[in-house]
């Protein structure tokens, strides 16, 4: 699976990169990701997600936010394989990013995130405060075909309003960024699928 990210020698390049621009992208097993949707939209079909809501008014605001989503719990028995993988992927990536860094990550959170047509996630950005912030945030895209007129972008600014980065959410790719960096989803058109994180302090 996805260990061949981790090989120590070009882990650290990618965290060069992020060290230096507060983001980077990073390639992402294909196969694991098609496994990871056929999960989701399992249980998506199960009726097991929600729609997303605003952490400071707890409500769900689609002029906002239009996403549902799913959270991972490591403790859940019904975890497939390929969510049990990537759980493990991103406590390894945790270990590293907390030995590049040298600084303390306890902990990470992750859901599935589904976009339906027309919908988007307006600016904003991921920090959280009190004990455990949010340090990195990442997406792991899962849709197999996307074209750049699907939508559904992710871009992110710098302090000046100035555009870091855009990508399309195409599987095979894992975006890790700052949490304090402004960024955005763009109106999507095509049901938009993705495994959201945060590794935490
Ligand atoms: C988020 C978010 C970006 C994306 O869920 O907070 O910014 O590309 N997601 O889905
Ligand atoms: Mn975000």
């Amino acid at each position: 699976y996805t260990d061949i990210v981790l090989a120590a020698n070009t882990l650290n390049t990618f965290f060069d990169h992020l060290a230096q621009n507060n983001w980077v992208l990073l390639p992402f097993d294909l196969k694991m990701a098609s496994q990871l949707l056929d999960s989701a939209t399992q249980k998506q079909k199960s009726g097991l997600f929600r729609e997303a809501r605003l952490a400071k008014s707890e409500t769900h605001q689609p002029k906002i936010r239009g996403d549902s989503t799913l959270w991972l719990d490591e403790k859940d028995l019904s975890l497939s394989n390929s969510e049990l993988a990537a759980l493990h992927f991103l406590e390894n990536l945790k270990e590293n990013l907390r030995q590049y860094f040298r600084i303390s990550i306890s902990t990470f959170e992750c859901h599935y995130a589904c976009y339906s047509v027309g919908s988007f996630y307006q600016k904003h950005t991921d920090s959280s405060f009190g004990e455990n912030p949010r340090l990195f945030s990442f997406v792991i895209y899962l849709n197999s075909d996307w074209s750049n007129n699907d939508g559904g972008a992710l871009k992110a600014y710098n302090t000046e309003n100035l555009e870091l980065f855009s990508i399309v959410p195409k599987a095979g790719q894992m975006i890790l960024f700052r949490s304090d960096l402004l960024h955005e989803v763009l109106p999507t058109q095509k049901t938009r699928y993705s495994l959201t994180g945060w590794f935490r302090r």
